[in-house]
């Protein structure tokens, strides 16, 4: 049901609409002159604002006040400009602290569920998120919520991952190329082209912007060995706080060198200073920014500090790979492991060496911008459809 304005009135700095349901909204008069959809202050095509700040007067008043129907409010200000608003639009944009945190709610859902060994590994036909939106948003959806999701039956070439960035919007491109392949290489210039064990890792804290998503393809598994871990770094962040919140406190606030030199899509030398645990101004956990094979011998803290940072960086490893935290399992040939490369962290065991790759994955990176934008779009195309049903 379209909501209604009963009434409308303007006071001081503010119009206050009384909607049909009783309950009232306050609106500040600047915000309203400088939210005017008319096509003077609005680029509808664009969706963009064109009215600057130079044309706004923060002492605007509302001069006459017009309800249309209890639909639409019409506004003729101290400056004599008219504008009009929509009550839908009032509505979704009202000031409460309720609607806000509502809206909040809605916009970064969904809240998200912490594991550990006890993961129960969400999957999904990789087919089935291909062609059928629903899928696709339930997925999205699920990783941002768990953090991993394995995505089944997808053909054993190279190529898949590509596909998968064309449905989600495009790739994140990096020094290792558009996708890049995990095998044993010769003269490898990456720790994970070997046959050694990975330990828990997040990929590229080199990067002002690591990567947000990681895609992992397995074409070829070997007989023994290579099974893939991962574990969630914001629930093991949550238990070194508890545990020790000095530990916690320095690999919060240490900014770690990580340092990667090499050649592959070109040459590169990239420097970068990342907080292990990377925490915003509520002091929740955003990014977990670890890479031991990459942590820079430069490292530009005072001497007295150093000792103290090795043991909050031990505590933290320890709990990164106790039986308790990790989850283990092995990839087959045509599955796709996708997960938050800013939450999870991932390692995989050791294999024998061969002569000829035994166990070849094809790799892939996304922003989580690109990731969400999708998630939204699908949203409203979905709830679309549903409301046409409704009709
Ligand atoms: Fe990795
Ligand atoms: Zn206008």
């Amino acid at each position: 049901m379209a909501p209604r304005v009963r009434s409308v009135e303007a006071r001081g700095h503010f119009v206050f609409v009384r909607w049909e349901d009783g309950s009232e909204s306050r609106y500040p008069c600047v915000w309203l002159r400088d939210s005017c959809r008319c096509p003077r202050c609005f680029l509808r095509s664009a969706g963009a604002r064109r009215l600057r700040p130079q044309q706004l007067e923060l002492d605007i008043e509302a001069r006459r006040l017009l309800l249309r129907g209890g639909a639409q409010i019409c506004i003729t200000w101290s400056d004599e400009h008219t504008s009009e608003y929509e009550a839908e639009w009032l509505k979704e944009r009202c000031f409460s602290e309720e609607a806000r945190a509502a809206r909040r709610a809605e916009l970064f859902l969904p809240e998200r569920q912490y594991w550990g060994s006890d993961l129960q590994l969400p999957k999904m036909p990789f087919e089935e998120i291909m062609c059928n939106d629903e899928s696709a948003y339930k997925w999205l959806c699920t990783l941002k919520k768990v953090g991993i999701v394995l995505l089944t039956g997808a053909a054993a070439r190279q190529g898949e991952l590509i596909r998968l960035g064309h449905r989600v919007g495009f790739l994140r491109l990096t020094f290792y190329g558009p996708t890049w392949q995990v095998q044993d290489k010769a003269d490898a210039n990456n720790i994970a082209y070997t046959t050694g064990r990975l330990c828990f890792h997040t990929d590229y804290p080199v990067l002002q912007h690591p990567p947000g998503v990681q895609f992992l393809h397995c074409i070829k598994q070997t007989a023994a060995g290579g099974e893939s871990e991962v574990v969630d770094g914001f629930h093991v962040s949550h238990k070194l706080k508890e545990q020790n919140p000095e530990a916690y406190q320095i690999l919060s606030s240490t900014a770690v060198d990580y340092v990667d030199v090499g050649e592959d899509y070109c040459d590169f030398a990239v420097h970068c200073k990342q907080r292990i645990i990377d925490v915003d101004s509520r002091g929740q956990e955003i990014r977990i920014n670890y890479n031991n094979a990459t942590r820079d011998t430069v490292f530009d803290i005072p001497a007295e500090e150093v000792r103290p940072f090795y043991a909050a960086l031990k505590e933290f490893d320890d709990l990164l790979n106790s039986e308790e935290h990790k989850f283990t399992f092995l990839l087959k040939p045509g599955d796709v492991v996708t997960f938050d490369n800013w939450r999870v962290l991932h390692g995989r065991r050791g294999f024998p060496a061969s002569p000829e790759a035994t166990r070849l994955l094809e790799g892939a990176y996304a922003d989580w911008d690109v990731l969400m934008s999708r998630l939204h779009t699908l949203r409203r195309r979905l709830q679309g459809s549903t409301d046409t049903a409704a009709h």
